[in-house]
């Protein structure tokens, strides 16, 4: 059954590794779009599915007339397989250009009769025979029609063949290309990346073909339902190692590998051999793992992971050769922190999951997106968690999902988890769907019935319920009416308990905490009531004023009472409904004053991301004195807890929660001013500086301290980063450095530094961005950081703006502070000036930036007066 979806390749004798060429993704690309079907099929819930019996609109929107101006391909033409050969040029040409050339012939299948044939290429120059862009032939006895004339159509990234007459339905044919195609540097498509090893300045040429870059690599039918059987060819030198997703012919040096039973499990990495055993250690446990899990076997017979030094996802799980940023994928004991260990094994969890849910089972268009990357976001922690035992993972997907998701979502352009076919077309908004609300939504499982029916296929949302529903025969409701109302709407459910009353909403599954409770939930007396128990239901819980203050009473009296999710989700729960002004923001507040008892760090960590909007908002205003006097008061007692178990910060916490909760602490302390903290980091700095050769900061630390010393230091301390990490051979240390490097308070550094993120050898493109997002969070570089990206709109846009993932991060970045008329005046301007230049992938990031900007306005308005008053009485 394999091996139909087998890429085989030929590869020639390479047997030192210098650079590697890989070509990925491509069996993602997929089988037919059905228009008609889909149109049919309409979404559960949707009554005006008929669109016949609709009258026509009043006004006309713009309908693209041609078959070609529309960025969805027709549904007449299907493509059965391909054969690819690339041949990327690792030297520069005479003109100083790295290209590639290359030809294909695609095998489709004629399902609708047609005249045209449309087919994706972009930024390719293709050969042209007897004055046509290909070559067309019949299979088997179809016979051919010629080809009247070939064009190119630049917007919607067609090659566009118009015939003599039409194509049979039920005939094959076979389209040749030849093209030249330029190896950029430019993280899509076939890209080039480069490295220095020993000195010497190498060359990869490799590929990120999700969402539609494939078709800058060779003219395909570049849609997810377009699968087809890929057979690759790679040319290249014999000194170098060609990969792809299939199984490999020819051996190499320099890899470590093992076997898990019969897979062969591989982790290459360019340089610094170690640095990658971590990553192999947990890839045959998670492997195992999902096999249980989903009742499958790993459906290829290899699994390469790549670590690439360009790279702007975090990783992409490419059918048999994922590739990794380096930070995501490489781990060095000496150096590198618990959070680089537990983001190594949570992406590679991630990724291992799609090799079944994504690509196994394709979704059938980038609208339902959220089902692939937000149950790969699930089970990336049950996969971690087998990996990783110990380190009670799941707990964090309360802090990292979940609330991640419901703060997102209580805005308004936040979109529904299933948007419309219609509603996602071009490159921009494929591009757009790839954000947080696509990743941490699903919280839902079950999967067997639906991975075996679907297995080498595409499939829609509704798919997926109706499996569900087969083995959830027991719930009253349809699958689908629960599922609908949680996928197509927005935000979340807020769940009212009146234990006066005892009333409830409706009848949900509660948990609750009470020595004498009756069965309505009426309590009295200092009895409470807590719903929601470690967080199993995708909901907030509001109660009556009686039940908070004897919750709040508890905490402050008994905490552990609760368990250490649910101590985290009352914060939230607080904070979120006080913002959306079903409670009062003092009541929120009330429940951060039991934590100079809390020791734990999920409750800590919500506190903290809670508290960061109030410190955003004030950070420039009176109240941040207040602010920071009781956050002080709070935090100290931690600093001073980790201080002795530590032993005067010379050992390292046993539990993994707590060296993260230590983070927390130490950094929280310095900015708070807590004594004996800025002197202690600075100490150790210091030292660092007198001896570069030994770093004497614990890797879990360095993070934290590398900012406070940079942000309390000078130039000196700025320049001693900046050689550190010019010269930094693991990726996470470098990324680190990079970040601390935007803390300083001095702005003509920080102008200095936003003037490297333009120029490559200074900063990476693939970091360029991100690395403008860490100066604008710097209270300090937020302006600059603002003006800055003002003035070059239109260079960065070109850059970066055409589908980049971390693109809208950006605008979200540097619009995080805004909250007075004259900053969302600004915006609205910033808005008008680039119209004509656009934003990409940022559209609809700057609407949010937009509405959240005024949603801050109002905030601060009402609130300003009461939060003032609150933290300087409770900071006394
Ligand atoms: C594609 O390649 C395979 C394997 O090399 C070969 O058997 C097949 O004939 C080729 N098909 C076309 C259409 O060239
Ligand atoms: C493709 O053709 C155009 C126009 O002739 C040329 O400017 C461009 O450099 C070519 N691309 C490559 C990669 O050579
Ligand atoms: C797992 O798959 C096997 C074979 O497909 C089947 O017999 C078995 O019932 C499945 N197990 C579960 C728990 O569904
Ligand atoms: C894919 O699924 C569709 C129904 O959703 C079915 O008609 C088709 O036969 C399936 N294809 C394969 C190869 O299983
Ligand atoms: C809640 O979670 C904690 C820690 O994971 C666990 O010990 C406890 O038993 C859970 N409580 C319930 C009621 O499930
Ligand atoms: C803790 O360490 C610092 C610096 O290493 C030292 O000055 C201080 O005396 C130590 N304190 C205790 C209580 O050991
Ligand atoms: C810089 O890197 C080189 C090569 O890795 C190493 O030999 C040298 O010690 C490093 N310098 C410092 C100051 O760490």
């Amino acid at each position: 059954m394999g091996k139909v979806y087998y890429v085989s390749k030929n590869v020639g004798l390479g047997m030192l590794v210098l650079a590697v060429a890989a070509l990925a993704t491509i069996i993602a690309l997929s089988i037919a779009y059905d228009k008609e079907r889909a149109k049919n099929r309409g979404k559960p819930g949707d009554e005006a599915t008929d669109s016949t019996s609709m009258p026509p609109p009043p006004t006309t929107p713009f309908i693209p007339k041609e078959p070609w101006d529309h960025y969805r391909l027709p549904d007449s033409l299907v493509p059965l397989s391909y054969n690819v050969t690339l041949w990327p040029r690792l030297e520069p040409d005479a003109r100083g250009m790295f290209v590639f050339t290359g030809h294909s012939a695609v095998v489709f299948r004629c399902v609708k009769e047609t005249d045209l044939i449309i087919i994706h290429s972009n930024k390719l120059n293709l050969t042209t025979f007897y004055g046509h862009h290909a070559k067309l032939t019949g299979l088997g006895k179809a016979t051919v029609p010629t080809i009247q004339k070939s064009w190119l159509v630049v917007k919607t990234e067609y090659l566009v063949l118009q015939l003599h007459s039409r194509l049979a339905v039920g005939s094959l044919y076979l389209l040749y290309t030849e093209f030249l195609g330029e190896l950029a540097d430019d993280l899509q498509g076939f890209y080039r990346s480069e490295y220095i090893e020993d000195g010497v300045k190498k060359v990869v040429a490799t590929s990120q073909m999700q969402a539609t870059y494939a078709r800058k690599t060779f003219p395909c039918f570049d849609e997810p339902a377009m699968k087809a059987v890929f057979n690759v060819i790679i040319i290249h030198d014999r000194a170098t190692v060609a990969l792809s997703n299939g199984r490999d012919i020819g051996s190499f040096e320099k890899y470590i590998n093992s076997f898990l039973s019969n897979i062969l499990l591989y982790i290459l990495i360019l340089c610094e051999t170690g640095q990658g055993d971590y990553a192999l250690s947990v890839t045959g446990p998670i492997l195992q793992f999902y096999e249980h899990y989903y009742n499958a076997t790993y459906p290829l017979s290899k699994s390469d992971q790549i670590a690439l030094p360009d790279f702007n996802a975090g990783a992409m799980e490419n059918w048999g050769l994922i590739t990794y940023r380096e930070t995501a994928l490489l781990y060095d004991p000496m150096l590198s922190s618990t959070g680089n260990k537990e983001r190594v094994t949570t992406v590679i969890s991630h990724e291992l999951a799609h090799m079944w849910f994504g690509n196994l089972v394709t979704l059938q268009w980038w609208n339902d997106l959220w089902l692939n990357e937000g149950f790969a976001s699930y089970v990336e922690y049950l996969g971690a968690d087998y990996a990783e035992p110990t380190w009670n993972i799941k707990d964090q997907i309360i802090l990292s999902d979940v609330h991640k998701v419901f703060a997102v979502d209580a805005l308004a352009s936040s979109h529904p988890l299933s948007r419309r076919e219609e509603e996602v077309n071009n490159p921009a908004e494929i591009s757009e769907m790839f954000n947080t609300i696509s990743y941490s939504k699903v919280r839902s499982s079950d999967r067997i019935s639906y991975l075996n029916t679907f297995a080498f296929n595409n499939t829609v949302y509704t798919d997926l319920w109706d499996h569900l529903q087969k083995v959830s025969m027991h719930i009253p409701h349809t699958v689908h009416n629960i599922m609908n109302h949680w996928t197509l709407q927005m935000g979340f459910p807020v769940v009212t308990i009146d234990t006066r009353t005892g009333i409830l909403p409706y009848p949900i599954s509660l948990q609750y905490f009470s020595p004498d409770i009756n069965s309505q939930m009426r309590v009295s007396g200092e009895d409470w009531v807590l719903a929601n128990t470690n967080v199993s239901g995708y909901f907030r819980v509001n109660y009556d004023l009686y039940n908070w203050d004897r919750l709040l009473s508890l905490l402050s009296t008994n905490h552990q009472a609760l368990s250490i999710i649910n101590r985290a989700q009352i914060i939230d729960d607080t904070f979120n409904l006080a913002r959306a002004k079903i409670i009062s923001t003092t009541l929120a507040l009330r429940t951060t004053k039991y934590l100079s008892k809390e020791r734990d760090y999920i409750p800590w960590d919500s506190a903290l991301r809670n508290l960061d909007y109030y410190i955003l908002m004030f950070d420039r205003t009176e109240v941040y004195g207040a602010l920071q006097a009781y956050l002080k008061k709070q935090i100290q007692p931690l600093f001073e807890h980790f201080k002795t178990i530590t032993a005067n910060w010379t050992k390292v916490p046993t539990k993994h929660t707590d060296q993260y909760n230590q983070i927390n602490a130490v950094g929280y302390a310095c900015g708070m001013g807590v004594e004996g903290c800025r002197e202690l980091i600075k100490s150790w700095y210091r030292q660092w500086m007198e001896n570069p050769h030994h770093n004497p900061i614990h890797p879990n630390l360095k993070s934290t301290v590398y900012c406070s010393a940079i942000a309390f230091g000078g130039v000196e301390e700025w320049d001693f980063a900046w050689r550190m990490f010019k010269n930094a051979t693991l990726a996470s240390e470098a990324s680190r450095l990079r970040a601390a490097m935007s803390c300083t308070k001095a702005p003509w550094l920080l102008n200095r530094y936003l003037e490297y993120t333009l120029d490559p050898t200074k900063i990476r493109k693939q970091d360029a961005t991100s690395t403008i997002q860490y100066v604008a969070r710097n209270i300090v570089g937020m302006p600059l950081a603002w003006n800055f990206v003002r003035a070059r709109w239109g260079y960065i846009f070109q850059q970066y703006g055409k589908g980049s993932f971390s693109f809208s991060n950006l605008i979200n970045g540097i619009t995080k502070r805004f909250s007075s008329e004259f900053e969302l005046q600004e915006l609205k301007k910033f808005k008008e000036e680039n119209l004509h230049v656009g934003f990409g992938s940022a559209t609809l990031a700057l609407e949010q930036a937009i509405e959240k900007t005024t949603a801050n306005i109002k905030w601060v308005t009402e609130n300003k007066a009461h939060v003032l008053k609150w933290f300087t009485e409770e900071s006394k």
